[in-house]
């Protein structure tokens, strides 16, 4: 993004206050980078550009050096993140049973490519490598639960029941209101 746009981009006030609390409150500050990061990806949610400038300026290190880190980590992410994760693996054992056609179903059924985030913000899409549930292939986790013997029946189900607690939840709120 260039300068002058980024200098419009307005990062929440008090989300800012909450990250500059944190970062006075380091002596190492330097030396923590990767805790700072961690915490303000905790307080935006994700590391936007902005974000990362904000925290190379404060810290009056280079730029470079704070992007370098966060591309480096799969932990971190730039693009803000769904509600609920969903990990497809795609290691071999899970591969040879067509977790690639399970993977194209879940995308077909969000909306998304694979790293993407459904228009409803409930889910974010990855593929990864096995998550040692080989047993069970194909596998997927949603958050931390897993999810074996996938067929692509049964992904519109398990969708559908993340699906269902979402509008349950949002009733609740609009009714507690
Ligand atoms: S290859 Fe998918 S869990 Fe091991």
């Amino acid at each position: 993004m260039e300068r002058s746009k980024l200098a419009k981009v307005k990062l929440p006030k008090e989300k800012l206050l909450e990250l500059d609390a944190y970062m006075d409150s380091l002596e190492d500050k330097e030396g923590l980078l990767i805790h700072i990061l961690h915490k303000a990806q905790e307080i935006f949610g994700y590391l936007s550009l902005e974000v990362q400038l904000y925290i190379s300026k404060r810290l009056g290190i280079p730029a470079a050096k704070v992007f370098g880190i966060v591309t480096f980590y799969s932990f971190f992410t730039q693009e803000p993140r769904g509600k609920h994760t969903i990990s497809m693996c795609m290691g071999t054992a899970c591969f040879v049973k067509g977790a690639d056609r399970i993977l194209e179903k879940i995308c077909l059924e969000l909306g998304v490519n694979p790293g993407e985030t459904s228009s409803d913000g409930l889910f974010t899409v990855k593929d990864v490598r096995c998550i040692g549930a080989c047993g069970l292939a194909p596998v997927a986790m949603i958050d931390d639960k897993v999810y074996g013997h996938l067929t692509e029946e049964s992904v519109k189900e398990i969708l559908d029941v993340y699906r269902k607690e979402e509008q349950h939840e949002n009733q609740h709120a609009e009714s507690a209101v």
